[in-house]
């Protein structure tokens, strides 16, 4: 039978979601159609096709979704992301990363140009009503923001909006200059249902609990979350004495030290903003008891890596694994049901169970 789940939007009288959710496979795999292809996912940053004419083909959430897609740039340079699957009989289109004027179909020599557009097929002169639209490689709507690329599957909302409130406050640093840096991004293999990720990800309730040396340099008393409606934003402020943000006069926390900006975006995406760059995590996946997150930093001024809210990302990073499998077990407990939320503390938290059950139901 399907589990219903309900989240009081009251979160004073609100329980947090049961036990059950995080250990029911039935969930996980309702979860996939219900959030994961309702939604928008990070598909990476535009230098994957660093050139005119070229393809890159990956598969969303391996393992997970396991969707093969490709992105491309054609002559225009413009960019598209694709089904990779060839709508004859289902082989794979692009194998390899590169130059290529045109996807084709090395099975049996179908033809697609870089939009996805059909173009030619041999011995299918004698097919009658061919080609049909159907006949074109799936097209996935793609939003870009800044170099940064998310592909909506089947998307209920629009992730402008997600984009638009993202800008509000981060909207004045210099995007196109982020550059990837593959020596300090890495995967991490959590043994955990990836909510519970999210969940902990969420609250900055445990930072004095579980991560002493971060707390040292936060302003715990004045750390914020403001909720949106496919986002939400924790604001970590600091003294003046580690690295902050060179706000811009005008700018709604202009006087304040911004040590970072967390923003969560639905269902599983994490953009942390430091006065160094950006590190991204990207919550995918496995199974029930198993997540692989995706850690991923572009840099904008090295000289301030590794201090203030950023110092040592990757001690910060094993605690809260740490921590989240502690609670892996904990929730497979007979006797742990459900919590309650800290009004105080949790919003985030709230807000993710709240837009979970919000979408399952749908
Ligand atoms: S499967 Fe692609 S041409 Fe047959
Ligand atoms: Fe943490």
């Amino acid at each position: 039978m399907m589990m219903k789940y309900n989240i009081n939007p009251d979160i004073k009288k609100a329980e947090t979601l049961p036990a059950s959710f995080y250990k029911d496979a039935e969930t996980l795999e309702l979860l996939k159609d219900k959030v994961f292809l309702s939604s928008w996912q990070w598909i990476g940053d535009e230098n994957q096709v660093p050139l005119s004419q070229s393809v890159h083909p990956f598969v969303l959430l391996d393992g997970y979704l396991t969707e093969p897609m490709v992105l491309t740039k054609n002559k225009a340079d413009e960019i598209s992301c694709l089904s990779n699957v060839c709508t004859h009989r289902g082989n794979l289109v692009a194998l390899n990363s590169g130059k290529s004027k045109k996807l084709n179909c090395f099975y049996h020599g179908r033809r697609f140009n870089l939009k996805g557009e059909f173009e030619h097929m041999p011995e299918f002169e004698q097919t009658e009503d061919f080609p049909r639209p159907c006949d074109n490689l799936h097209k996935f709507p793609l939003k870009k923001w800044g170099p940064f690329l998310f592909a909506g599957l089947s998307p209920s909302f629009d992730f402008q909006q997600v984009i638009d409130k993202m800008n509000e406050r981060i909207g004045f640093l210099p995007f196109d200059d982020f550059t990837f840096d593959a020596s300090i991004s890495q995967d991490y293999l959590v043994n955990a249902n990836w909510a519970l990720y999210c969940d902990n990800y969420l609250e900055g309730f445990h930072v004095p609990f579980v991560h002493p040396d971060l707390n040292a340099v936060l302003d715990y008393g004045s750390y914020t979350t403001e909720v949106y409606e496919y986002c939400n934003l924790q604001i970590g402020y600091t003294d003046e004495a580690v690295e902050v943000f060179d706000l811009p006069e005008g700018h709604i926390d202009y006087g304040k030290n911004v040590g970072a900006y967390y923003y969560w975006v639905f269902p599983n995406m994490m953009f942390n903003f430091y006065p160094w760059g950006l590190s991204i995590n990207i919550v995918k996946p496995i199974d029930m008891n198993r997540t692989k997150v995706a850690f991923l930093a572009y840099v904008l001024d090295p000289t301030k890596l590794n201090q203030g809210a950023s110092q040592d990302i990757d001690k910060v990073q094993r605690e809260d694994e740490f921590v989240v499998e502690q609670v892996q077990k904990g929730v497979r407990s007979s006797f742990y049901k459900a919590g309650r939320f800290s009004p105080t503390q949790e919003k985030g938290v709230h807000h993710f169970h709240t837009l979970l059950s919000r979408f399952l139901n749908a």
